[in-house]
């Protein structure tokens, strides 16, 4: 491994005096953990008990959770509704001291996944969403609002309608590195990225090739980016920078992979804003993945928990320091 425990911590001193913007599709996740003890009279369905709420940032909302747990200065830029999950979001952002700049629009609800959990089992997820287009006044707020002055742009997309053509031109003409986590439809519309990370899945239905190797290198020539990140799931992820490169997954237990791809993104883009190598970068990435799916719902490691792994594996591979 390149990655030791200078090299992190002059990366988390570098963060401090990062600014990056988000934009994206803001998500809600809502779990409602509850006990089951008996069926419904009224149809034949367990009857949950509710015990417990919480509510997470996810999508575009956990990139930005995940650089301010880093210590970066944060800018969240998307949109939600006139509505409870809406008010919700943005108290959750007050609480993570994340610049809330996103745009209130009346004619669409905040996107929200609710999760029934009883027993540690999922029985339920509610979606509320509208995948419609921003348009109009909504759309001419959001691209004043990416004026902000930020040193990158992390581009969250879900595919619910508010990464667009008119806002990647935007973020283009700001000058500066700009990342994005995909969705397959939109592949168009990332000509030209500093960084793309889709998994596998996404990477193969924008690209179809047997090989990942020339997978990866057709999709990043044809996007025009400068480079490319595979996530490969419980195998880690692929670099296709000046050379190609597979870095094995670093988890120890898994529990739950919601979220790990937005801190593969958050992390490679705050590492190599922060002087880091691609390889560092990649390196780092996998560390703080692996944490996250070593724990329940979407959660962002800190650096003394970053610390802590990588001085275990240290230990584990006895290569001393
Ligand atoms: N089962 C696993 N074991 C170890 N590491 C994992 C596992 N799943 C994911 N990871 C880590 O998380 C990273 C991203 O995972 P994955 O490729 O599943 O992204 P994703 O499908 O975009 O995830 P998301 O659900 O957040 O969209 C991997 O590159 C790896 O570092
Ligand atoms: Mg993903």
């Amino acid at each position: 491994m390149r990655l030791d425990k200078g090299l992190i911590s002059r990366a988390f001193e570098r963060f401090r005096n990062i600014k990056i913007l988000v934009v994206g599709d803001i998500i809600l996740d809502r779990y409602i953990f509850g006990k089951v003890e008996r069926i419904s009279p009224e149809a034949p369905v367990p009857v949950v008990e509710v015990e417990k709420e919480e509510f997470r940032l996810g999508g575009a909302g956990n990139v930005a959770s995940n650089l301010s747990n880093l210590g970066i200065r944060v800018y969240l830029c998307g949109v939600i509704g006139n509505d409870y999950a809406g008010h919700v979001v943005s108290g959750l952002l007050k609480e993570k001291g994340i610049h809330d700049i996103t745009i209130e629009d009346r004619h669409r609800p905040t996107t929200q996944k609710a999760r029934v959990v009883a027993v540690s089992q999922q029985l339920l997820r509610i979606d509320n969403e509208s995948k419609e287009k921003i348009e109009g006044r909504v759309l001419e707020d959001l691209l004043e609002r990416l004026d902000v002055d930020v040193d990158a742009v992390v581009v969250s997309d879900y595919a619910k309608g508010v990464v667009c053509k008119e806002l990647m031109d935007r973020i283009r003409s700001k000058g500066v590195f700009f990342s994005v986590d995909p969705r397959p439809k939109n592949k168009y519309l990332y000509i030209g990225a500093d960084l793309m990370t889709p998994n596998e899945k996404e990477a193969r239905q924008m690209q179809e090739e047997e090989s990942l190797q020339s997978l990866g290198w057709k999709l990043k020539n044809s996007l025009r980016l400068k480079t490319l990140v595979v996530t490969l799931g419980s195998r880690g992820m692929a670099l296709f920078d000046r050379e190609f490169k597979v870095f094995p997954a670093r988890a120890k237990q898994v529990y739950d992979v919601t979220g790990a791809g937005d801190t593969v993104i958050a992390v490679l883009t705050a590492g190599v804003l922060a002087g880091l190598d691609w390889e560092e970068a990649c390196e780092l990435a996998n560390i703080c993945a692996g944490i996250v799916v070593g724990k329940l719902g979407t959660a962002s490691p800190s650096f003394e928990e970053i610390i802590e792994y990588v001085e275990e594996d240290v230990k584990i591979r006895g290569e001393g320091t």
